[in-house]
């Protein structure tokens, strides 16, 4: 259990010996740390429910505290909070207890949680740009915290790869190559296993096709009526369709693998193709859908809605179905499939009226019952200077992959400037400049909230100094160098003694909380708690590097403690990184 949980504990069970709720005994860490380590605010609420004095109620809750050889201070401040400082005996013995562990501190869901994480939406027959970027890192860092926490987490990519573009793929090939066999209706294959198009082809035909889609519309109707027998199954159409996936999930892979970003499941919007109609069938038979002018819709506005949420569109009036059928039927999908207990979405944020009309009909039609969660964690945008989503000085949208290699090529720059890494090969210099710049793109949007949007500055992303992903992995590296010196110095670390001084006492605290962070950031879908903190951390531990001088330190048991110390810090931060999809490099 962690220190604060323990500490809660303690102190709940004190509030129930005076008749009160063990919730009362919440503790926290202190927010004027020049006064007190931690604070219990319990009795302020604890003492208006039962009519009493908050000060006189807080006096007797310490009073019935089981324990207290722990403290070296419980007193009582402003109207009745109590401050909370532990003895440096009982700090040392509580770090140490999570060192000897081997592990972070981090307990294990009671009852964990199958879960699903939808979080890539890339579309085939597109590069992923710019606007992939937060939902990746984002929903790739929740899937780890989760994780970490006990959970059974799914990660899916959602693959975007059965709409009106693939139509416009498929009539805008026939166009350029009318004679290959795909297009020929008196065959049913065998298909060639080899792709007409490759990624570079689809980059070019994609916006050809739907801007052409746009402007003409016998070619529209044509690309319409493509993508009405590609969904039917037109057996040449699903074989090209099927090279149009593989070659681009090939190219989109490529990217996630590079980001660190893994996904367990690689569904799309064609998982569900078969369900579609059983689907609507159901919902009309059972009056749940209506039929609207041809079209079937699903009424999910709500009396006490405030804004207008319009009906969902099931299927349009030429039978065709959408991007929102196939989410109703892809979470009738996860849970017939999968039996999760959660499915949360990490898509922008300005879908939000998408996802809302979805679950609502889902629940409507009793697809999903109240034990199962739906939520649109929403994120926000990645914005230029102007405060607009970010765009290439042409105007266009920037590639990741572009972004990726800007961001590597000034973490190579940067690492020069400081002249780290300078004296080793070539190749370990490039995948040192690799992590760090990664580091900076994942880091500099990870520490933004995840709804907010942010401004996108790669200088400031790449710096070493502060709030940064290469601050962050020089800093482990540090950690790591310390203990391999002291290691080829013959000097290993031992157990965590008390604290000497307010750095290294200030140290242990922050390590205390990496527990409540990591859940904290679960409860709210929001990494960036675990981003500041894992900043925080290093910050504390630069603090006590300068002031403690550890080698140098003639006191072989005070020596050894704080290397033991270094040794946990280290793999906090490891975890932490880890968490934020960051690797380390073991040493630059
Ligand atoms: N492909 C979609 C888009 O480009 C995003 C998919 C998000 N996930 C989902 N289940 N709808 O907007």
């Amino acid at each position: 259990m962690s220190l604060i949980a323990d500490l809660s504990e303690q102190f709940g069970r004190a509030f129930v010996a005076l008749g009160l709720e063990p919730a009362d005994g919440g503790v926290a860490v202190s927010q004027r740390p020049e006064l007190a380590q931690f604070q219990c605010n319990g009795a302020l609420g604890a003492a208006k429910r039962a009519g009493r004095q908050p000060r006189e109620l807080a006096a007797a809750v310490i009073a019935a505290l089981d324990d207290t050889s722990r403290f070296a201070d419980l007193s009582i401040a402003g109207p009745g909070f109590i401050n909370i400082t532990l003895s440096d005996d009982a700090l040392a013995t509580f770090v140490e207890g999570v060192h000897a562990g081997g592990g972070v501190g981090v307990d294990q869901a009671a009852t964990p949680v199958k879960m699903i994480i939808d979080y890539g939406g890339p579309n085939v027959a597109k590069e992923l740009h710019v606007g992939h970027l937060r939902p990746a890192v984002i929903g790739e860092s929740l899937k780890r915290i989760f994780f970490a926490l006990g959970n059974e987490v799914i990660g899916d990519v959602h693959l975007g790869d059965w709409g009106s573009p693939m139509g416009q793929l498929l009539a805008e090939l026939e166009d350029r190559q009318p004679d290959l066999p795909y297009f020929d209706e008196s065959l049913t294959g065998p298909y060639p296993t080899e792709s007409p198009v490759t990624m570079a082809d689809l980059n070019e035909m994609y916006p050809a096709a739907s801007s052409k889609a746009k402007a003409d519309d016998e070619f529209g109707e044509r690309a319409r009526r493509a993508t009405a027998e590609l969904q039917k199954g037109r057996p040449g159409y699903l074989a090209l369709w099927n090279h149009f996936r593989e070659v681009s999930i090939d190219a989109i892979k490529e990217v996630y693998d590079e980001l660190g970003v893994t996904f367990d499941l690689w569904h799309g919007e064609s998982t569900v193709a078969e369900r579609l109609d059983p689907l609507i069938e159901r919902l009309l038979d059972s009056g749940v859908a209506r039929r609207s002018e041809g079209a079937v819709v699903v009424d999910v506005a709500l009396p006490d809605d405030k804004g207008e949420i319009p009906p969902l569109l099931m299927a349009k009036s030429d039978g065709a179905t959408l991007y929102t059928t196939w989410d109703v039927a892809t979470i009738e999908d996860r849970v017939d499939e999968l039996g999760v207990a959660a499915m949360i979405y990490v898509v922008d944020a300005r879908q939000s009226l998408h996802f809302e009309q979805v679950f609502r009909a889902a629940r409507k039609a009793g697809i999903v019952g109240d034990d199962v969660l739906l939520e649109h964690a929403g994120n926000g945008t990645v914005n230029g200077p102007d405060g607009k989503p970010l765009k290439t000085r042409d105007g266009g949208t920037p590639l990741l992959r572009g972004l990726i290699d800007d961001a590597v090529a000034r973490a190579a720059d940067r690492l020069a400037e400081n002249d780290l890494a300078s004296e080793y090969a070539s190749e370990e210099r490039t995948a040192i400049a690799r992590l760090v710049g990664l580091s900076a793109l994942k880091y500099g949007d990870l520490q933004n909230h995840r709804a907010s949007d942010y401004i996108f500055d790669l200088d400031r992303f790449v710096s070493f100094e502060g709030r940064t992903g290469p601050y962050l992995l020089y800093s482990a590296v540090r950690m790591q160098s310390i203990l391999r010196k002291a290691a080829e110095a013959g000097i290993k670390p031992g157990p965590i003694a008390p604290p000497v001084g307010e750095y290294d006492r200030n140290l242990m605290l922050a390590l205390l909380q990496l527990p409540e962070t990591v859940v904290r950031a679960a409860e709210h879908r929001a990494p960036n708690h675990v981003a500041l903190y894992a900043y925080e951390l290093a910050a504390e531990f630069s603090r006590f590097y300068e002031h403690c001088r550890i080698l140098d330190e003639p006191d072989a048991t005070r020596r050894a403690g704080w290397l033991g110390l270094v040794e946990l810090c280290l793999r906090e931060l490891s975890f932490l990184l880890d968490l934020l999809v960051l690797e380390v490099p073991e040493r630059m």
